[in-house]
């Protein structure tokens, strides 16, 4: 099915995230060998995105085409990686479970000489070569500086978390500074900057993601010198998912 199926836009109009993530965890047995066919052929991103089940997929939000744009070069040289929400919906209790770790195993297969680290507000059982897992509050400062002190640096760093705009913020301000030189930050799911259930609002309310992003397009241009400042070197900006580039 082709991203743009009219079946797929029904499915991203009328079912929420849960309703989707459960259809494409039914059709999956269906797909998987076809998949694991192709990834061994092709191991491009969006393949893989789909063998592992996660929604950065064409099937659902169509993050991979963008993330394929970015990273494809990155491939061999990318060493750690760091990603904010570890997924694994479970339709009675939403993500407390143990479950997950899809989009974390994507990356393990995309990029093969990297470590891929996966931190979410709930314990989860992620486990296997080149993946940690550790569990904290991506809003808590004094976990995100002990994540830094063990880890640094990262190449790239994912912000797939709670999508709540202080959240995104509080972490934004402390891990950027681990991001290496000329490494990426990405934060998804941005629509939502402006739903008041994650700290959101119309354009132009104080707090919110969307205002995050638009204080460092503001940044950027006026090149400031305050060494607090994020030292971005290009943003770009799609809808829905951030990427900023660090300057080397
Ligand atoms: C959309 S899911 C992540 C999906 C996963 N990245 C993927 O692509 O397969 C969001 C995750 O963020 C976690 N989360 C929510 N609030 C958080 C917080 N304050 N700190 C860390 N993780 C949080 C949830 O438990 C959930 O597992």
């Amino acid at each position: 099915m082709s991203n743009s199926s009219p079946l797929r836009q029904m499915a991203r109009r009328f079912l929420n995230d849960a309703q989707r993530e459960r259809i494409s965890y039914c059709i999956r047995p269906v797909e998987r060998p076809m998949l694991r066919l192709r990834t061994r052929l092709v191991a491009d991103l969006d393949s893989l995105a789909r063998l592992h089940g996660t929604d950065k997929s064409s099937s659902t939000n169509g993050y991979t085409r963008l993330y394929e744009t970015h990273f494809a070069s990155r491939r061999p040289s990318v060493r750690r990686l760091l990603e904010i929400g570890v997924g694994g919906i479970n339709p009675g209790r939403g993500y407390e479970t143990t479950e997950g770790g899809q989009s974390l195993r994507m990356w393990r297969d995309y990029f093969p000489n990297a470590e891929i680290v996966g931190i979410d507000i709930h314990a989860k059982a992620v486990s296997g070569p080149r993946l940690r897992f550790e569990q904290g509050d991506q809003s808590d400062p004094v976990f995100l500086r002990t994540l830094i002190e063990n880890y640094r640096p990262f190449d790239i760093l994912i912000d797939d978390g709670s999508h709540i705009g202080s959240d995104i913020t509080a972490s934004f301000v402390t891990l950027w500074s681990a991001v290496k030189p000329g490494g990426m930050y990405v934060i998804e799911d941005l629509s939502l900057a402006y739903d008041a259930g994650f700290e959101g609002g119309p354009p132009g309310t104080p707090g919110t993601a969307a205002a995050l992003i638009k204080a460092a397009v503001d940044d950027t241009l006026l090149r400031s010198n305050d060494p607090f400042r994020p030292s971005i070197a290009a943003m770009h900006i799609y809808g829905g998912i951030a990427f900023f580039e660090k300057a080397k």
